[in-house]
């Protein structure tokens, strides 16, 4: 057997959902309860880089320079053999993965994470898949991950009718729409309840779940049909509603999972001022107490000088619609 390293290096970038995906139809497949709708984020970069050779004993995985821990890779095993029965190979791999987000802490995500990971195994492997496929195969590891393959404003369909081969697609190029995501950190710390954790706790004890799940396709198509028209408000309300309800959800699980911190609920309070000052701003949540506000560019100065001076936040960053995942040149 030939003892040749086979490596490939992806660069996947970030995304936020404008529609939020919470809670999922088929477990076992990773398919999304809900459709969702997200922004592909220029400036939170992930680099993964995969080296298949076949006098590894086993997987290894470095994350930002330390060792992964077992739970971390542990996911990333079960991607590399998806990769492994895709080509019929059975070597394995060192990963080495890096965060090159703008302010380090709390902004990481398994959506660049497995985006990048999906595209550099299946190349190192000699199996590079079309866009659609490597959708597929990232979203089995993290469906927001489904998203970060493509750029722009990307949807991910969702329900229990979605078939195992469920893939994002492009709904608007990044070129279509000069919007900014400012990103207003609020806490420095790990979540406390990872998502996949919290969604099963949602559909297994919040009374809201069922209510969430009704209303978010109608919050999804409003998102749609506000990016592919560039109305910002059309966005911006849809976009509140659909954190608010899933937070909502989050919240009244049992034991009840609160992301929020002090700086989310005054960052949501900006945002509301900046409106009623006449600037055009909404803002998101993911799993986390950090504040996301989409605005036009002209106004994004005027909305991140004011979430700087917001008591509680951190840092802010400010984030352009972004590119697909790439194959990095050797
Ligand atoms: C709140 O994609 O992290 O950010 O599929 O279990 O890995 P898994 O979940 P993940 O969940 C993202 C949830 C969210 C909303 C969103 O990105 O749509």
């Amino acid at each position: 057997m030939s003892r040749q390293t086979r490596t490939a290096t992806a660069v996947a970038r970030s995304n936020i959902a404008l529609a939020k995906y919470w809670g999922k139809a088929k477990v076992t497949e990773n398919i999304p309860v809900v459709p969702s709708l997200s922004m592909t984020l220029e400036e939170l970069v992930t680099v993964t880089e995969v080296q298949f050779d076949a006098s590894f004993p086993t997987d290894e995985l470095w994350l930002d320079g330390r060792r992964g821990t077992p739970r971390e890779a542990g996911r990333v095993v079960r991607l590399l053999d998806r990769v492994r029965q895709m080509t019929g190979t059975s070597e394995h791999a060192k990963v080495v993965s890096r965060n090159e987000f703008p302010t380090a802490a709390g902004l990481a995500s398994s959506a660049s994470g497995f985006a990048a990971l999906a595209a550099a195994a299946s190349a190192a492997a000699g199996a590079p898949l079309a866009p659609t496929s490597l959708s597929a195969l990232a979203r089995r590891s993290s469906a927001s991950a489904a998203r970060s393959i493509f750029g722009g404003f990307v949807a991910l369909d969702g329900g229990v009718d979605q078939s195992s081969d469920l893939s994002a697609v492009e709904v608007a190029p990044r070129e279509s729409w000069n919007v900014r995501l400012i990103v207003a950190l609020t806490s420095r710390g790990q979540k406390e309840v990872g998502s996949t954790e919290a969604m099963t706790r949602s559909r297994d004890t919040s009374p809201l779940y069922a209510t969430w799940v009704a209303e978010a396709p109608r919050l999804f198509e409003a998102v749609v049909s506000g990016v592919k028209s560039r109305d910002l408000e059309r966005v911006g309300s849809a976009m509140e509603e659909s954190t608010l309800c899933f937070h909502a959800c989050a919240m009244t699980s049992r034991p009840s999972v609160l992301y929020w911190r002090p700086g989310t609920v005054a960052g949501l309070h900006t945002v509301r001022q900046l409106r009623a000052a006449g600037t055009g701003a909404w803002a998101t949540m993911d799993a986390g107490p950090h504040v996301k506000v989409l605005c036009e560019a002209c106004d994004a100065e005027t909305v991140r000088a004011r979430l700087a001076e917001t008591e509680g936040v951190l840092d802010v960053v400010v984030a352009s619609p972004g590119r697909g995942v790439r194959i990095a040149d050797r």
